[in-house]
Formats: structure tokens, sequence, C-alpha cells
């Protein structure tokens, strides 16, 4: 168990560690930097709270000039299964023939990221683009293929490098498997 969260009693299974994610957001931010070669401003919109930290390393390793914006989802649980999704913050200026790239943590169902990228192709973006750390396709309800995916993995609950379990874990620099 790492020092950090003492005071949990859950195991956890590493999967990536610090060295490979680091290796991983280069060679994403370094695919987004030339595919967006020449463009005058890309907006990065980073899907609170757990992609920041990936946010923050792919954004300082992007060479082409950025905005930062954030966007926060709640998901209320309502009588049915499926919880309801509503935008609870967002500082995601006008995108009309702007380009922008949602920043994700993990996609899971998709409905997440389908909200989003519904709400902006309505805005009329230059172009709206996906890029997410994890992708989790065999727990898709929503069809929705990212651009851009830093690892693919099987239907496992990850902590750590922002996501959380329960609010606990974000700080962790690894990515690992959580048993409770
Ligand atoms: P989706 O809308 O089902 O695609 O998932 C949306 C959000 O659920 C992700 O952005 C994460 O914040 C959270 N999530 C999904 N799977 C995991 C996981 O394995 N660990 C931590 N958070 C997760
Ligand atoms: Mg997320």
């Amino acid at each position: 168990m790492n020092g950090r969260e003492i005071a949990r009693m859950d195991s956890i299974t590493p999967l990536f560690t610090e060295e490979q994610i680091a290796e991983r957001v280069s060679a994403l931010a370094a695919e987004i930097s030339a595919d967006y070669a020449g463009c005058e401003k890309l907006h990065i919109i980073c899907v609170l709270k757990g992609s920041t930290l990936f946010t923050s390393d792919l954004l300082r390793r992007i060479t082409v000039p950025t905005e930062l914006h954030f966007v926060r989802i709640c998901s209320y649980a309502g009588t049915q299964s499926t919880g309801v999704l509503r935008i609870q913050y967002s500082d995601v200026p006008d995108l009309r023939d702007q380009h922008a790239l949602i920043v994700e943590d993990i996609i899971d169902t998709g409905r997440t990221l389908h909200l989003l990228t519904v709400l902006y192709k309505e805005k009329a973006p230059a172009s709206l683009r996906v890029c997410t750390l994890l992708d989790k396709p065999s727990r898709r309800v929503v069809q929705l293929t990212p651009e851009y995916i830093g690892f693919t993995i099987p239907d496992r609950f990850v902590i750590g490098y922002g996501m959380d379990y329960d609010e606990a874990y974000r700080g962790l620099p690894y990515i690992g498997e959580l048993h409770s």
C-alpha cells in the first residue's frame, strides 16, 4: 500500500508506472503537435477532476499555441440505474471556427464524452477531437472512438494519476487497479 493513502485498506495492483505514463504522454503530445502544426490556437478542454494531471503533463509537451479550459460534469442518479449527466461548471468559450480537443482521463460507458461532443459540435468548431489517457472499450454503452488514446485497458477499476475512488488516490503518480 502506498503511504499517501494510509487511511484506506484497499489493495492496488500497479498497471502503469510513472515512466510508462510519461513516455506515452510525450508520444501523444508529439502526435497532437504534428496533427495541429500551423494551427493558430488549440482549445484544450480538461474534464474535471480526473484529467487534471494528464492535461497538465500533456499541455506542457504540446508545441502549438493552446488555451486551457475546464468543464465539470456531475451525474445525478435518478430512479433508473443510469444517472443523468449535467454540466456543473464550464469556462469553455464560443468555439465557432476554432480547433478544440477534449482531454479525458478514462472513457468507460462513453456517456460523458457523448454529452460533451454533442454539446460542442453545436458550437460549430473548425474541428473537435477527443484525447483520453485510458480507454475501456468493452464497457461502451454509447459508441464513441477517441482520436487519441494513451492505453486501452480491460474492464478494471483504476485509480491514480488524477483518477479517484471516492475522491481518494488522485495524487498517486502511477496508475493501479483497485481491489477494495
Ligand atoms: P463514462 O461517462 O462512463 O465514459 O465515464 C466517465 C467518468 O467515469 C470518467 O471520466 C471517470 O471520471 C469515471 N471512471 C470511469 N471508469 C473509471 C475507473 O476505472 N476509475 C476511476 N474513474 C472512472
Ligand atoms: Mg473523467
